[in-house]
């Protein structure tokens, strides 16, 4: 374990886990104007989940998602080449991913190193990288994306996420088409597959990604584990806020649908 990453990855999955909780809690469920509460909602809201007429004071465009996903796609696949030409070239990493080793706690001279290890922060930097390419040219041809807004917070986190989360895989290791047919615009209540048993199949669905890397990863790595808290906790948020949208909005919205995890959450 890394324990300067684990603590890093732990901190934002305690917030999210506290937005959760404080998401339940009557005194913060009021997403009216003025107040701490509000700054909060402010804070958590996005896209749908963020009601029109709010103040535009530091928000940018939900569209703007596309960026996550060009850094994404430039930076996991610069540390993926790097790693490739390690581990097959033979060829040291770069100075300052090493002097990053260090810094963490991380011997970049072990001998003692499996080359499974190596394989393993291979293919989940391999997965990580065409995951972000499904998600980037999903962005670009597929998603249309509607007037919404995201908290600048929210997109600085995202950023950085794509980043954090790239370099914590590599941390693993030692260092020596618009086709969419659009129907109408506004939001309608989704069908069908997953979304019959979850509001929200895709966050679960990220959710999975995250835990399968664990998997891959070997289950005993702690540092991961923090990422896939935070992920767990930030999808859960996002989910429960989907979720309550949907009852609030459609009458008739399925009792039966859980927020996040089919018939548990
Ligand atoms: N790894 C992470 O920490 C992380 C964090 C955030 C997101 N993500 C992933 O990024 C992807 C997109 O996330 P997201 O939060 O943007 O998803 P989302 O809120 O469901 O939005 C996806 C798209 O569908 C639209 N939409 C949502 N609900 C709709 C409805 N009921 N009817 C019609 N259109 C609807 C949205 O419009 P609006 O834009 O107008 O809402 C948006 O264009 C997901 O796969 C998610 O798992 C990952």
């Amino acid at each position: 374990m890394l324990p300067v990453l684990a603590a890093a990855w732990s901190l934002p999955a305690v917030a999210f886990l506290a937005a959760l909780l404080l998401l339940r809690a009557p005194a913060w469920r009021s997403d009216g104007r003025g107040g701490v509460s509000d700054l909060f909602h402010e804070l958590i809201r996005y896209g749908k989940t963020r009601p029109p007429g709010w103040s535009l004071n530091y928000l940018v465009p939900k569209s703007w998602f596309t960026h996550f996903y060009v850094v994404s796609v430039v930076w996991n696949g610069s540390l993926l080449y790097w790693l490739f030409r390690a581990e097959f070239l033979g060829e040291s990493l770069p100075s300052w991913i090493q002097d990053m080793h260090r810094a963490l706690g991380r011997d970049s001279q072990s001998e003692d190193m499996a080359d499974s290890e190596y394989s393993s922060a291979l293919l989940v930097l391999l997965l990580l990288w065409l995951h972000s390419c499904r998600r980037l040219a999903e962005c670009l041809w597929t998603s249309v994306f509607s007037n919404g807004f995201i908290h600048i917070v929210q997109y600085y986190y995202g950023l950085g996420f794509y980043i954090a989360v790239g370099s914590t895989v590599l941390c693993q290791v030692p260092a020596n088409v618009r086709t969419g047919k659009v129907v109408r615009l506004g939001y309608d209540v989704p069908f069908g597959d997953w979304f019959e048993s979850v509001s929200c199949p895709h966050y679960f669905a990220e959710l999975l990604i995250y835990v399968s890397m664990a998997i891959m990863l070997g289950f005993q790595n702690v540092t991961w584990w923090c990422v896939v808290m935070c992920v767990l906790f930030n999808q859960a948020l996002a989910a429960v806020l989907s979720h309550e949208f949907y009852e609030k909005n459609f009458r008739s919205y399925p009792k039966h649908r859980k927020a996040f995890i089919p018939h548990v959450f």
